[in-house]
């Protein structure tokens, strides 16, 4: 009953397309960790979506989509999302935001900025949203739930947050903050987004009890995350199987599928280790091809080969039982693909992931070569129709992992698809 899609690698997977595949056939669609950091695309009769906070599924005109209580929320960013899906045709009265969710405010933008600036060589290249700030304040107990931001408590908690940081950017001697200015942009903000807050985890509940389907959707990636990233270069959130939990109020027992997504080759965006990064002219090839700039920050994406001691982690830790593998189409355009099986570290072989930095930096990828050249695929609806040289790289990747690639990317567009 409760699905779960998630990415495996470092982000940018192609998370949008397979939860708007797959939430054709569910009755809710629920975010339950970051922010808008995430940016998920969808291309819809050659329209491109890009969603930052609202659940990809909100496109299936069925499904209620969900923020959760793990979600932390910048109201400015949602209203605009809001309003655009309004422009292209769709409604947004099916969407609940949860009163437990977190409020970005413009101190945590400011923030994070700061603190970036701050670590100067050693910054994590944050998307710079205010997302890791705003989860610092909830754990350190002084954020703002949506709860309190349709309150009357609202403008006592802001004047006393202002006054806080304002300490902090004085001491940094960055330029402080007026209260008057946010309270009064932010009040209109709560205005217009108070009839979607509602008690999210009691209505997904009821959902439960009444048998209907639930989707839960993954922002970031496995290696982002808090615990089981490349700490410190990760986000401030559990992506992970265990912020489904945390981030709606759905038991464990409950979750059925859970769908790892990769793309066939991998990426990264900001800071960070990455073993089969290509910072060659293959890289940048990969990069054209794929598109591969940020949905939310348009930044460069780093690029190289798909990492399978990273994805056999991913496995692993979020207990993935099929896989979705997206960008086949891309990787096929290469004369020659590699894949990464294991790691060479101090001489010895390595096939366990481990996020210690040293571990990382100073291990070099073993690769295995395949034939690329696939043709045009994009019109390819089974595995059966696929070029040999593909089915060779899906099945070695299935062995070596031991799970289903149940869905392959074959272009960017809702239809390109193969499902098996
Ligand atoms: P997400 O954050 O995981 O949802 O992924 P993004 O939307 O940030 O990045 C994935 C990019 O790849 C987007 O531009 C998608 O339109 C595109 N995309 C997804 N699947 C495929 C595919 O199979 N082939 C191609 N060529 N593009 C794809
Ligand atoms: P989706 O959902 C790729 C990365 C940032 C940075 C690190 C910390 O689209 O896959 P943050 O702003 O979260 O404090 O930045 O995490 N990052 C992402 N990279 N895709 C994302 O989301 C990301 N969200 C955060 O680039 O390295
Ligand atoms: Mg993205």
């Amino acid at each position: 009953m409760v699905d779960v899609v998630l990415g495996a690698f470092y982000g940018d997977e192609g998370k949008g397309k397979i939860i708007d595949y797959l939430s054709k056939n569910c009755d809710y669609a629920v975010r339950f960790s970051g922010g808008n950091n995430a940016g998920h695309s969808i291309e819809v009769d050659g329209k491109k979506f890009a969603f930052h906070l609202i659940p990809s599924g909100i496109l299936n005109k069925n499904v209620k989509a969900i923020l959760g209580n793990g979600v932390v929320i910048d109201p400015k960013v949602l209203i605009d999302e809001i309003n655009n899906l309004k422009e292209n045709g769709y409604k947004a009265d099916n969407l609940y935001i949860s009163d437990k969710a977190h409020l970005i405010l413009p101190y945590h933008i400011e923030l994070d900025g700061m603190l970036e600036d701050i670590r100067k060589e050693r910054k994590i290249g944050t998307t710079k949203r205010g997302i890791g700030p705003c989860y610092s304040d909830k754990f350190e107990r002084s954020g703002i739930r949506m709860e309190d931001f349709i309150s009357d408590n609202f403008k006592d908690y802001l004047k006393t947050n202002v006054e806080n940081k304002n300490i902090i950017f004085k001491a940094y001697g960055y330029k402080e903050l007026d209260f008057n200015e946010i309270y009064k942009e932010y009040k209109e903000y709560a205005k217009i987004l108070k009839p979607y807050i509602c008690d999210t985890t009691t209505m997904l509940h009821k959902a439960i009890k009444n048998n209907e389907n639930i989707l839960c959707e993954g922002a970031q990636a496995t290696l982002l995350d808090i615990d089981f990233g490349t700490y410190p270069y990760v986000t401030s959130s559990n992506p992970t199987i265990g912020g489904v939990s945390t981030g709606t109020g759905i038991g464990a027992k409950y979750i059925n599928e859970v769908y790892g997504v990769i793309k066939a080759y991998s990426s990264r965006v900001g800071e960070g280790p990455y073993v089969t990064e290509l910072k060659d002219e293959i890289g940048d090839k990969i990069r054209e091809l794929g598109h591969e700039y940020g949905t939310t920050t348009k930044r460069p994406r780093r690029c190289g080969w798909l990492d399978l001691v990273a994805l056999n982690y991913a496995i692993m830790l979020n207990g993935i039982t099929d896989l979705a593998m997206n960008h086949l189409d891309t990787i096929g355009k290469l004369d020659k693909i590699k894949l990464c099986v294991a790691y060479e570290n101090n001489g010895k072989r390595e096939e366990y992931f481990n996020t210690n930095l040293e571990f990382l930096n100073s291990s070099k990828p073993i690769y295995e070569e395949f034939e690329g050249n696939f043709g045009d695929i994009s019109k390819c609806k089974s595995y059966d129709e696929l070029p040999i040289n593909a089915k060779k790289y899906i099945d070695r990747i299935e062995q070596l992992t031991n799970t289903k690639i149940k869905f392959i990317g074959t272009g960017p567009g809702r239809e390109d698809i193969i499902i098996r």
